[in-house]
This record gives structure tokens, sequence and C-alpha cells, in this order.
């Protein structure tokens, strides 16, 4: 490979970092909003630190392409017939993860780079500001936060162990996510939806969760984590791809519990 995998570190670093600084020295126009749906909303500053974060990487590697959570499937498209020596090399950029946590001001949200080679990540960053937590892994070398290793928890039953999930309202498939969630909750020990799939992911990875489950999430919100996450010690999974482009129902644990916790989702996707 051309670049090596420190080189495309360093840059994820870079481009989550400069994503995260730009949305938190303009805190007064956290709540200008480009878009609304019914459960969610888009940014300018989503927009604006997504165009950051690619110049950081476009600068260093002009000829790669460029993945991003504000890229429409159309600009996505047009993004990587530009030229005719694109690499083979894909940045996958979601320049806010946990938007409406921080619409409101909650401080649980982060910026998520990772370089994928055919779908898989080979170096990720994950910059949370509000906490200075920059989690990080390469293929080749274990997962850290702010410099320092990180692993998974050795929590061997279900009934010990910590779930974080987010509420799926998109009805990506038959079964109620509510159904899941209620069965999962009475299950665990404890759920938590905290609002960054991201920073979950990050906290299955730190030992401060055990699992981590969405029914339907976006390649942009888990491409860096669900690297660190297996660096860290820990097992990730598509569980199944939805008919939305980049959209999967995904599970990340610490391993231990990957078994118990694939057959309890069975179960309820059979009913
Ligand atoms: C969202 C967050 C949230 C998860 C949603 C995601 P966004 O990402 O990660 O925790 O439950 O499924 O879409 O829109 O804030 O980048």
């Amino acid at each position: 490979m051309q670049s090596s995998l420190n080189d495309l570190l360093d840059c994820a670093i870079e481009a989550a970092r400069a994503a995260g600084s730009h949305a938190t020295e303009n805190p007064y126009r956290r709540t200008d909003i480009d878009s609304s749906t019914a459960h969610d909303i888009k940014l300018h500053l989503d927009r604006e630190c997504q165009e950051i974060a690619t110049e950081v990487i476009l600068s260093r590697f002009p000829d790669h392409n460029i993945l991003g959570e504000e890229d429409s499937p159309e600009a996505v498209n047009s993004k990587s017939e530009i030229g005719n020596q694109k690499s083979s090399l894909e940045w996958v950029i979601d320049p806010i993860d946990g938007t409406v946590n921080f619409f409101h001001g909650l401080p649980l949200w982060c910026s998520s780079v990772a370089v994928r080679l055919k779908g898989e990540s080979l170096a990720g960053a994950v910059f949370a500001p509000e906490s200075d937590l920059l989690y990080t892994a390469t293929t080749e070398c274990a997962s850290t936060v702010n410099g320092e290793p990180i692993h998974v928890s050795e929590i061997d039953r279900v009934d010990e162990a910590m779930l974080l999930t987010g509420l799926n309202l998109k009805k990506d498939g038959d079964v109620s996510v509510f159904d899941t969630v209620r069965m999962l909750s009475e299950t665990f020990r404890k759920t938590r939806i905290l609002g960054s799939a991201a920073l979950d992911m990050c906290r299955v990875a730190s030992g401060q969760a055990e699992a981590y489950w969405e029914a339907g999430i976006y390649t942009w919100d888990i491409a860096a984590a669900e690297l660190i996450v297996r660096q860290a010690g820990g097992r990730t999974c598509v569980i199944e791809q939805l008919g939305e482009p980049h959209r999967v129902s995904f599970m990340a644990t610490n391993d231990r519990l990957h078994g118990a916790f694939r057959d309890l989702l069975k179960a309820s996707a059979q009913g």
C-alpha cells in the first residue's frame, strides 16, 4: 500500500479533530438547522464540519474517495467519478455523530473519521471534543484513548452487562424495535440510550459497556468505531444489510457476550 497506516491514522486524527473543533468553536450556531424530519435534524455545522474534514483529507490524499454523512447519494456518486486516477481508499466521515445531542447542548457527541479499503476499515479516529477524548485504532495496532491502550471488559454474563443502543424509528424490518428493546432491557442489567453510536462503541472498546446494538445504523456512524472495538479485543457484526444504501443492522460486543447476545437478537427476530 502506498500510504502507511500511520500516515492514514494521522490524517484521520487531524480530520476528526478539525471537524470537532469547528463545531465547539461555534457554540452559538449549534441550533442553525438546514433541514429536519420527524425524528432528526441536519445542521449548518454538520455540513461545514464535513467540508473541513474533507479538506484535511484531500490536502494529503487528493485522489482518495470521500463518503460523508452530509453527502446526498448523487454527490457521493459524482465525487467518485471525478478524475480517472481514483484510489481504492475511501474515507468515511461523520462530522457530528450525536447531532441531536449537540443541538440541545448535551456534550455526548463526536466527530468520526475512518479510511477503508474494499469496505474494511484500516484506520479510524473518534474525537469527543467536550470531554477531550480521542479514540484511535489501525488494523495493526491496539486501540487507544488519548494515547493510552484500552480494552473491552471481561464481563461474560448478560445479566451483569450494560447494553448501549439507539431507538431506530425508521421501520427497517418487521419486528418493532420497542419489542426488542423491551426484551433486551429485561435481560441485560442496564440498557442506556446515550445518542451517539460511535461513542457508544468506543465505550464498549473501553470496557465501560459490554454491548452495542442498533436495528438500523449508517456506515458513517460505525466505520471508525467498529475498528476501535475490534482492536480493543471486542467483536463486531453486520447482522443485516438494510434496503437503504449504507444502512445496516449492527452489533458490537466485548466478545465474551457475543454468542449469547446474538442468540437473543435471533430469538427476537423470530418473534
Ligand atoms: C445518530 C446517532 C444515534 C443513533 C442514530 C444515528 P447522527 O447519528 O449515532 O446515536 O441512534 O441511529 O443516526 O445522525 O447524530 O450522526
